[in-house]
C-alpha cells in the first residue's frame, strides 16, 4: 500500500507553515500533530486553486523556458545554474504570493553553478558517487544517509526539488547514462531510489524519479519508440518506479523523452493517470523531461494524459489556443494546477524560507569518501594481492590516475569543490614512485582533449593512454625492480546525449590499455611482484580478455570527488570492501541478450535508429544469464572480500501467504565472519518459482540485506521480507499480478550464482491475485505480434 507519510522534520515544518501564514501558534509542545500529510496540502493547494485565473494556472503548468530566471514568475533568492522553475504567481492585491520553485539536477549531487555575477562566495556541492555505485553498497541505510546529506545542501542552497534519483534500467551495458541509474535489477532499483528520496526528503525538499519510464538508451532518445510486451514493462522497467512510489512517494515523477510502443510516453494515459496514479496511487506532481515529446505542437496531450508540468516550458500560449480551440479543458488544468502546488505548498520557497548558503561540505565530503569506498566491488584479488600494506612502495601506472573520473557527464554532472585523484589518493597513503607520476602528469597536460560540456554541464577532459614507448617501458623495467607493486588505473567517460561504443577504447580495452597491461604484468611478475588493476569506469567493460593477467581488480565505478582517497581506503585495507554488482559483467558483449536489438532500428533511413525492440522480454542481466546457461565474467551481486563469511541455518521463518495479498514471507540466515579481518556482508535472496500459466527466469531476487561490520568470529541474524507483491509476476492475460501455487525454492546467497547454495523451500497453496491492473495498458501497437517481439523465450 502506498505510505502517506509526510517527511518533512516536524520543527521544520512548523516553521515553515508559521512563516507562511498557514499555522499560528505553531509550538513544539503542542498536542496537535505537527506533521501535516499529503491530504493537508491538498486541500490548501484546491483552495488556492480556487482563486486563480485560466492564465495564472497556466503559468503554474508551463515552466518560464530554459536557460535564466529572467522569464521566471515571482522567483525569490535565485539560486544560479538550476536546470528549471515552476514559476509561481503574484497578485499583491489580493494577497497572492506564491514564490516560484528552483528544480536543479542530479543523481550523483545537486548541479548549481558554484560561482555567479557579482558574488564572491562560493556555492560548491559534493559530487558523490554515481548511482551504480552507491546501488553497488546494498546498503540503504548507507545510500539513505547520501540522500539526507544532497538534501541538505538543497536547504542550505535554497533548491526545492531535486531531479534525481535517475531509476532506469541498465538494460544494455553501452547506455552512456548508465552511471546515473542503480541496476538491472528492478528491485534493488526500486529500494536504492526509495532510499535517496527519503533520505533527501528528509530535509523538508523534493525529488524527482526519473526517467519514468524506458529510457535505457540515449541514441536519438528524444524520437526512440520502444517496443516491448506490457509484462515486460511491467516486471523490468516498470517495477523500480513502482517500487520507490511504494516506499517513498516522491514529490515528484519525471516522464521520459522515448515513446513506447508507439506513443510518446508523456503522452500515454495508461502510464500517467491509470498506472502510476490510479494503480500505484501516486499523489505528487508528474513533470515532463526537457524539451520533451512534440511539445511543440501537441502540449495540450501530455496535459491530457495527466502529466503536470512542462519544462523547461514556455508554453503557456499553445496550451491557452488548445483550450481556445477545445483540445484541452479548464477542468484538466485545475486538476494539474492542483496537484503542482500541493507539492509547492511543501517547499522551502513557498515557506520563504532563509537559506544558510553553508552547508557542511567537510562532513559530507567524509560521508562521499565512505559511501565511495564501502561500494567499490572486489572483482579479483589472486593469492591476497590485496589489501596493500602501509608501506608498500607503488608505482602507478595510467592515464586515469591523473584524468580520474569523479562521475559522468551532461546534468549528472556536480560542480564540486575539489577532487582527489587516483595519484592522490594513493601518494597520500603510500610510497609513490614520483618519476611514473610525474611521468602521467607531464603526458595528461599534453595529450588531454577538451569536451565542451553539454545539457548545461560544465567541459570536461579526456586523454588517451600513454602508448608503451621505449621512456615509458625504462619507467616499467625501473619501476618493477624498485617498486613492490603496480596499480595501474583504467577510466571510462561516458553521458547524457550518447551512447558507448562496444569497440577498442570503450567495451573493450584500448591497444595502449591492453599494451600497458602487458608490459606491467610481466615486467612485475618477473620480479614476483603483483599487479592491480583499478577501474574508474561509468560500467561495464570487457574484463574477459585480459583479467588472467593481473592480480587484482577493483572496479571503483566514479566515486565522486574523493574517488582517489576512497580507492586508496579500500586498496590499503582501511576500509574492507564489501560492495557487490549490481550489474552483470557479461562474457562479452555479444553475450548481452540485447546486443543484437540496441540501440535499434533504423526505419526510415535517416540515420538514426527508430524502433528498439525490447527482444529479450523479461530476461534482462542476470535473469537472462542464469535461465539461459550463459557463461558470464562476473555475476551480479558478486564482489569479494578481504575476509570470509559463511551463510548459516537458512529458513523461511514466516509464511503468511495463505492470507493472500497482504501475506509476507519472513526468511533468516546467520552470517558469520569466518576470516581474519573485520567486514560487511551483503546477503541475496533469489527466488526459484513455479511455473503454472507464466515462464519465469530461473532465479530472480526477492530480498537483500546487509550486515554490521562484523569482527572476526562474530556473527550476525539477517531478515529478510518478502511481501506478496514482490513476489508475484504480471500475468497479462488476466489483468493482474499473481503468486503462481507450487513448490518455491528460495536461496539466501552471497550473489546470483547460487549454485553452492542449498536452497530452503515454501509452497504456496493456491493462486494469489495481488491486485487487478489496467486492461490493455501498454498494449503492443495493434498488428505487431508477441512472439516476433520478444524472441528470446524459454
Ligand atoms: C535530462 C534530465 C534532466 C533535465 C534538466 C534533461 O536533458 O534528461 O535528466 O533532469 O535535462 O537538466
Amino acid at each position: 500500500m502506498p505510505i502517506t507519510t509526510t517527511k518533512m522534520k516536524a520543527v521544520s515544518l512548523c516553521v515553515s507553515l508559521a512563516l507562511a501564514g498557514i499555522l499560528v501558534g505553531c509550538n513544539q509542545n503542542d498536542s496537535a500533530p505537527l506533521v501535516k500529510d499529503d491530504a493537508y496540502y491538498r486541500g490548501q493547494a484546491e483552495a488556492m486553486v480556487a482563486r486563480l485565473t485560466l492564465g495564472e494556472k497556466l503559468d503554474l503548468l508551463s515552466g518560464p523556458g530554459y536557460g535564466s530566471a529572467d522569464g521566471a514568475i515571482n522567483v525569490k533568492q535565485d539560486v544560479a545554474g538550476v536546470a528549471g522553475y515552476i514559476n509561481g504567481v503574484l497578485r499583491s492585491a489580493d494577497g497572492i504570493d506564491i514564490p516560484a520553485l528552483k528544480l536543479a539536477d542530479g543523481p550523483a549531487g545537486l548541479r548549481i553553478n558554484a560561482n555567479r555575477d557579482g558574488d564572491s562566495a562560493s556555492y560548491h556541492a559534493t559530487a558523490w558517487p554515481i548511482g551504480t555505485l552507491l546501488a553497488s553498497s546494498w546498503d540503504v541505510n548507507l545510500v539513505r544517509s547520501v540522500g539526507a546529506a544532497m538534501g541538505d545542501e538543497m536547504r542550505q542552497y535554497g533548491v526545492d526539488i531535486l531531479l534525481a534519483p535517475g531509476m532506469n534500467i541498465q538494460r544494455n551495458p553501452l547506455n552512456g547514462r548508465n552511471f546515473e541509474y542503480y541496476s538491472e535489477d528492478p528491485l534493488l532499483t526500486g529500494k536504492m531510489g526509495a532510499a535517496i528520496v527519503n533520505g533527501v526528503e528528509s530535509n523538508g525538499v523534493g525529488t524527482t524519479i526519473k526517467h519514468f519510464f524506458g529510457n535505457n538508451s540515449e541514441t536519438n532518445r528524444n524520437q526512440i519508440n520502444d517496443i516491448g510486451e506490457p509484462r515486460t514493462f511491467r516486471e523490468i522497467y516498470l517495477r523500480g518506479f513502482q517500487i520507490a512510489v511504494d516506499e517513498s512517494q516522491p514529490w515528484a515523477v519525471m516522464t521520459s523523452y522515448n515513446k513506447v510502443n508507439g506513443t510518446y510516453v508523456n503522452e500515454r494515459k495508461d502510464t500517467v493517470t491509470e498506472v502510476l496514479r490510479g494503480e500505484w496511487q501516486f499523489d505528487g506532481l508528474v513533470m515532463s523531461d526537457w524539451f520533451a515529446g512534440d511539445v511543440a505542437n501537441n502540449a495540450y496531450k501530455q496535459v491530457l494524459a495527466g502529466q503536470d508540468l512542462i519544462e523547461p516550458g514556455n508554453v503557456k500560449e499553445q496550451l491557452q489556443q488548445s483550450i481556445d480551440k477545445g483540445d484541452l479543458s479548464e477542468a484538466k488544468v485545475t486538476e494539474a494546477a492542483i496537484n503542482i502546488l500541493t507539492q509547492v505548498m511543501k517547499s522551502p520557497s513557498y515557506s520563504q524560507l532563509p537559506v544558510g548558503n553553508s552547508p557542511d561540505l567537510a562532513a559530507h565530503a567524509t560521508l562521499a569518501r565512505q559511501a565511495g569506498a564501502e561500494s567499490m566491488v572486489l572483482l579479483r584479488n589472486e593469492a591476497s594481492a590485496l589489501p596493500l600494506a602501509a608501506t608498500s612502495k607503488v608505482a602507478s601506472f595510467g592515464i586515469n590516475q591523473t584524468n580520474t573520473y569523479k562521475g559522468g557527464t551532461g546534468s549528472g554532472d556536480v560542480n564540486a569543490a575539489s577532487l582527489t585523484t587516483i595519484a592522490q589518493g594513493l601518494a597520500s597513503r603510500f610510497p609513490v614512485s614520483e618519476a611514473l607520476q610525474a611521468y602521467y602528469r607531464d603526458f595528461y597536460e599534453n595529450n588531454k582533449v577538451y569536451h565542451e560540456g553539454q545539457f548545461g554541464a560544465k567541459g570536461y577532459y579526456t586523454c588517451a593512454e600513454a602508448a608503451v614507448s621505449p621512456a615509458l617501458t625504462s619507467l616499467i623495467t625501473a619501476a618493477a625492480s624498485e617498486q613492490e607493486v603496480a596499480v595501474i588505473s583504467l577510466g571510462r567517460q561516458a553521458g547524457e546525449g550518447a551512447d558507448r561504443s562496444s569497440g577498442k577504447g570503450d567495451y573493450l580495452l584500448g591497444d595502449d590499455e591492453s599494451a600497458l597491461i602487458d608490459a606491467v604484468s610481466s615486467a612485475f611478475h618477473a620480479q614476483g611482484k603483483k599487479v592491480v588493476v583499478v577501474l574508474n569506469v561509468n560500467g561495464v567493460i570487457d574484463t574477459a580478455q585480459w583479467s588472467h593477467k593481473v592480480d587484482a581488480i577493483l572496479l571503483a565505478y566514479m566515486a565522486g570527488q574523493e574517488t582517489g582517497h576512497a580507492v586508496a581506503d579500500v586498496l590499503s585495507g582501511t576500509v574492507n570492501p564489501s560492495g557487490k554488482l549490481a550489474q552483470s559483467f557479461p562474457a562479452s558483449y555479444a553475450s548481452v541478450p540485447s546486443s543484437g536489438s540496441f540501440p535499434g532500428e533504423d526505419t526510415d533511413g535517416d540515420g538514426e535508429p527508430d524502433d528498439l525492440y525490447y527482444n529479450e522480454g523479461i530476461y534482462v542481466g542476470y535473469r537472462y544469464y542464469s535461465t539461459f546457461e550463459q557463461a558470464v565474467s562476473y555475476p551480479f551481486g558478486f564482489g569479494l572480500s578481504y575476509t570470509s563469511f559463511g551463510y548459516g541455518s537458512p529458513a523461511v521463518t514466516q509464511n503468511t501467504l495463505v492470507s493472500g495479498a497482504a501475506g509476507s514471507l519472513v526468511l533468516t540466515a546467520t552470517i558469520t565472519n569466518t576470516g581474519a579481518v573485520s567486514g560487511k556482508e551483503a546477503a541475496q535472496v533469489y527466488v526459484s518459482a513455479p511455473e503454472v500459466k507464466l515462464k519465469k527466469p530461473t532465479i530472480e531476487l526477492k530480498a537483500f540485506a546487509k550486515t554490521k561490520q562484523l569482527a572476526p568470529g562474530a556473527s550476525e541474524q539477517l531478515s529478510f521480507t518478502i511481501p506478496a507483491s514482490l513476489l508475484a509476476s504480471f500475468d497479462e492475460a488476466g489483468n493482474q499480478w499473481i503468486v503462481e501455487p507450487g513448490n518455491y525454492s528460495a536461496y539466501i546467497s552471497p550473489s546470483s550464482d547460487v549454485s553452492a547454495t542449498v536452497p530452503v523451500t515454501f509452497t504456496v497453496s493456491k493462486e494469489i491475485v495481488v491486485s487487478h491492473t489496467t486492461a490493455g495498458a501498454l498494449a503492443l501497437p495493434s498488428g505487431v505480434d508477441a512472439a516476433t517481439v520478444t524472441t528470446v523465450t524459454k
